[in-house]
């Protein structure tokens, strides 16, 4: 086999790889030995920083696939037909460890997709959890420190993390959810995602509806229990890595259907709890599944770092007909994601092959920075403004958001606890979660909170307590008789039901 010659970054035919120039045999070594200076100044620079969040992640390129008529709620291009497709890029992720955290931690899961679609690249970055911590996002920068590690023992701290908590009593719905069967699942194959916060979507009229975005995990939920995750984790670093790239490799191409929860917008003032608040979901009863398409993986990408450290997910990626809705945190991660993004990527990071729009054209006025690998000047080199007499992009109203009516004083509104806050996790351990689930569930978060100190414990057994005194009462016995050992998770328990359920 002839083999294609190796050359420099500038083209030129390298005449060795592997031994440096040097003065005579036993060296030293000459500067002008160039190749060898560009190979170690490149190895130097081939790492970018990690993400703040979400460090560690898996991801999978595949089709979206429209299944079901939604043109009543959204005039987004990808929805107008059934049958439509797009190209998706997916990365799931944890939260709180760094790069080379091993993957089967008790965590919560990050679930981003790119929808590159005709109109443009439509992000979902959201979690396996329905929910989140807190609800304002001046609290995400303390919340995101207790996860990290201490600044004097350089180790994760529980008695930090338990101590935010329970300070944060609305962060219990999620805490509950973290602590339960579904903290570890198996590996993303085996898990829902949910876009968590409300969004928007108008349609052709200019009618609004607020709506949630559920992906409802097409393979079975399995979960590992914190034994079988430490086993696995004795053996292997890396088992979300290769069990989703085996299975794609293999054929068995994971997918996912995306539903959505509608809710009318004037109905948004009526509904008993806050719609727009991050720690509460919208009960499936008052606002069922409503089937929309689905998402399959089948290609491993080419190379991980191009596609997968590389991409960029940011809830600011919308299309037309779909929208942000008040929620405060999202209006908060509007704005943090492209900035992460320049921090981490560089200026023009939406350029690279995992960002760059695959399917609309792009036409833009940003200029020079780093990276600039790519022309825009649209056929003619003096439209590098706007507006412009020679014929260059301009924007388009009908793509424009019908107005939004919004009432009230500006003012810093507390974000302060209310029996609201212990509705749902009461459901959620009352109704949906059965006597074993519940006695795993009090084990789980017994484990996780023995480390910390007596009052810490003391305070968050007081914010069970507000859910339900079974609650804090097992999970008191399972501290006070250091009985935290959990068998393997039955897979019956977990089963997903119907979608419309
Ligand atoms: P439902 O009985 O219709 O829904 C219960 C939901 O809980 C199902 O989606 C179920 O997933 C999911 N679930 C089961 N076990 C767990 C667990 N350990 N951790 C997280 N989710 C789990 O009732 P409601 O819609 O009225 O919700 C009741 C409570 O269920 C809520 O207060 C909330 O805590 C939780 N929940 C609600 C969701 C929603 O969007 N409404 C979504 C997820 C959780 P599956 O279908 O796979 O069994
Ligand atoms: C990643 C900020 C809340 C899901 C990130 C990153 C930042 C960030 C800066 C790193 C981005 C990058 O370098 O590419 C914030 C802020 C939040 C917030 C400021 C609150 C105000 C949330 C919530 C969710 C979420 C509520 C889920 C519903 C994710 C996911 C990633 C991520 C999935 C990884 C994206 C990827 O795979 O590349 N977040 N976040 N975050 N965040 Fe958040």
């Amino acid at each position: 086999m002839t083999k294609d010659r190796l050359t420099t970054s500038a083209g030129a035919p390298v005449p060795s790889n592997n031994t440096s120039a040097t003065a005579g045999p036993r060296g030293p070594v000459m500067l002008e030995d160039y190749q060898l200076v560009e190979k170690l100044a490149h190895q130097n620079r081939e790492r970018i920083p990690e993400r703040v969040v979400h460090a560690k992640g898996w991801g999978a390129e595949g089709t979206f696939t429209v299944t079901h008529d939604i043109t009543k709620y959204t005039c987004a291009k990808i929805f107008s037909q059934v049958g439509n497709t797009c190209d998706i890029l997916s990365r799931w992720s944890t939260v709180a460890g760094e790069l080379g955290a091993a993957d089967a931690e008790r965590d919560v899961r990050g679930f981003s997709i790119k929808f590159y679609t005709e109109e443009g690249n439509w992000d979902v970055v959201g979690n396996n959890t329905p929910i989140f911590f807190v609800r304002d996002a001046f609290k995400f920068p303390d919340f995101i420190r207790t996860q990290k590690r201490h600044p004097k023992t350089n180790l994760r701290s529980p008695e930090a993390m338990f101590d935010f908590w329970a300070a944060q009593p609305e962060s219990v719905h999620q805490v509950t959810i973290l602590m339960s069967d579904r903290g570890i699942p198996v590996n993303p194959m085996h898990m829902h995602g949910y876009g968590s916060h409300t969004y928007s979507m108008w349609n052709a009229q200019g009618g609004r509806h607020w709506v949630k975005f559920h992906f409802r995990c097409q393979q079975e939920i399995k979960n590992y229990s914190n034994g079988e995750a430490e086993k696995l984790i004795g053996s292997t670093r890396e088992s979300y890595q290769e069990d989703l790239y085996n299975a794609i490799d293999e054929g068995q191409f994971p997918k996912w259907e995306l539903n959505i929860q509608v809710m009318p917008e004037e109905q948004a003032n009526d509904v008993d709890f806050n719609p727009f608040d991050l720690t509460k979901v919208w009960p499936h009863d008052q606002f069922p599944l409503i089937p929309v398409g689905m998402l399959e993986f089948n290609k491993n990408p080419e190379n991980y770092f191009q596609m997968v450290e590389n991409a960029a997910f940011s809830p600011s990626n919308k299309i037309p007909g779909i929208g942000f809705s008040p929620d405060k945190m999202l209006q908060a991660r509007v704005f943090s994601y492209a900035d992460a993004h320049r921090y981490r990527l560089g200026t023009h990071y939406e350029a690279l092959p995992a960002n760059a729009p695959k399917a609309a054209k792009l036409n833009h006025y940003h200029k020079d920075g780093s990276m600039r690998f790519f022309t825009n000047d649209f056929g003619n080199p003096d439209a590098y403004y706007e507006p412009n007499q020679y014929g260059g992009p301009v924007a388009d109203p009908s793509v424009k958001e019908p107005p939004l009516k919004i009432s009230g004083d500006m003012d810093r509104y507390e974000q302060v606890e209310t029996d609201a806050d212990y509705v749902q996790p009461r459901k959620l351990y009352t109704e949906v979660l059965d006597a074993a689930q519940r006695d795993r569930l009090h084990k789980n978060m017994a484990a996780a909170f023995g480390p910390c100190s007596q009052p810490v414990k003391e305070r968050w057994l007081a914010v069970l307590e507000k859910v339900h005194p079974d609650y804090a009462a097992g999970v008191r016995a399972a501290d006070e008789a250091g009985d935290t050992d959990v068998n393997a998770i039955p897979v019956s328990d977990d089963t997903p039901v119907d979608s419309n359920d």
